[in-house]
C-alpha cells in the first residue's frame, strides 16, 4: 500500500506536463509593456517580479514534495538556486540598487529615506537566506532532519520574497511614478534595457528562461 502510495506521489510531483509549452520571449515582450505602450519603468520591474513568481511557486512545489518524501535531488535545488541568483539577486536587485533608487535619492532628497533603506536591506536578507539555503542543500542526502532544514528555509524565502514584492507593488511602484516626470521614467526605462541588453544579446535571459520553462514542465506546473 505505501509503496503504492509513493508512486502516485512520485508521478504527481514529477509528471510531464500536459501544459502546452511556453514560447520563448525577450523582455521586452512582456505583456506589461505590451498592455501600455505608454511604459512606466516600474512595468519592467513588474516583469521582473512575474519571473519570480514562478520560480517561487517551482521552489514551493519541490519542497513540497521533499516534505512528502518525494525525491528531490540536489541538483534540481542548485538549479533553482542559480536562477533565483540570477533574476531576484541580479535582475531585480541591481535594476534598484544601481539605477532606480539613485535616481530616486537625486530627484527626492531624503523623502522616504528610510523606507528606500529597509527595502535595501530585505535585498541583502534575502541574499542570506539563499546562501543559507545553498549550505542546507549540501545536506540534502542526510536524512529527515537535513530535509526539514531545507523545507524550512525555503518556505523563509518565499514568504519573505512575496512580502518584498508586495511592498513595492503597493508603495513604491506607485510612489515611483507619482513624482517622476516622463523624462526621468524614459532615462529609467533605457538604463533597465541597458542592464538587461547584454543578457539577451549572449542568451543569458534565454538560458534562464528555458531552464524555468523545463523544471515547470517536469513538476506540472503552467506559466499562463
Ligand atoms: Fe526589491
Amino acid at each position: 500500500m505505501k509503496k503504492i502510495f509513493i508512486t502516485i506521489a512520485v508521478i504527481s510531483c514529477m509528471c510531464i506536463s500536459a501544459c502546452a509549452s511556453s514560447e520563448y520571449t525577450t523582455p521586452k515582450d512582456s505583456k506589461h509593456i505590451d498592455e501600455n505602450p505608454h511604459a512606466y519603468a516600474t512595468e519592467i520591474l513588474n516583469r521582473d517580479f512575474d519571473v519570480i513568481k514562478r520560480v517561487l511557486q517551482i521552489l514551493e512545489k519541490v519542497s513540497n514534495c521533499l516534505d512528502n518524501s518525494e525525491p528531490i535531488s540536489r541538483e534540481t535545488f542548485g538549479e533553482i538556486i542559480e536562477i533565483i541568483n540570477e533574476f531576484s539577486e541580479r535582475r531585480h536587485q541591481e535594476k534598484e540598487a544601481i539605477a532606480l533608487f539613485p535616481l530616486l535619492k537625486a530627484e527626492c532628497g531624503g523623502e522616504k529615506k528610510d523606507f528606500l533603506g529597509r527595502l535595501l536591506m530585505e535585498h541583502v536578507s534575502a541574499r542570506d537566506q539563499m546562501r543559507d539555503f545553498a549550505d542546507a542543500i549540501n545536506n540534502i542526502y542526510q536524512g529527515k532532519k537535513a530535509k526539514k532544514q531545507i523545507t524550512k528555509i525555503a518556505y523563509g524565502y518565499i514568504k519573505w520574497m512575496k512580502k518584498h514584492m508586495q511592498t513595492e507593488e503597493k508603495i513604491l511602484f506607485p510612489w515611483v511614478n507619482k513624482i517622476l516626470t516622463e523624462d526621468k521614467q524614459g532615462i529609467l526605462i533605457e538604463k533597465f534595457e541597458a542592464m538587461e541588453k547584454e543578457d539577451i544579446d549572449n542568451g543569458r535571459y534565454e538560458k534562464y528562461m528555458t531552464m524555468i520553462e523545463r523544471l515547470e514542465n517536469q513538476l506540472g506546473l503552467c506559466s499562463e
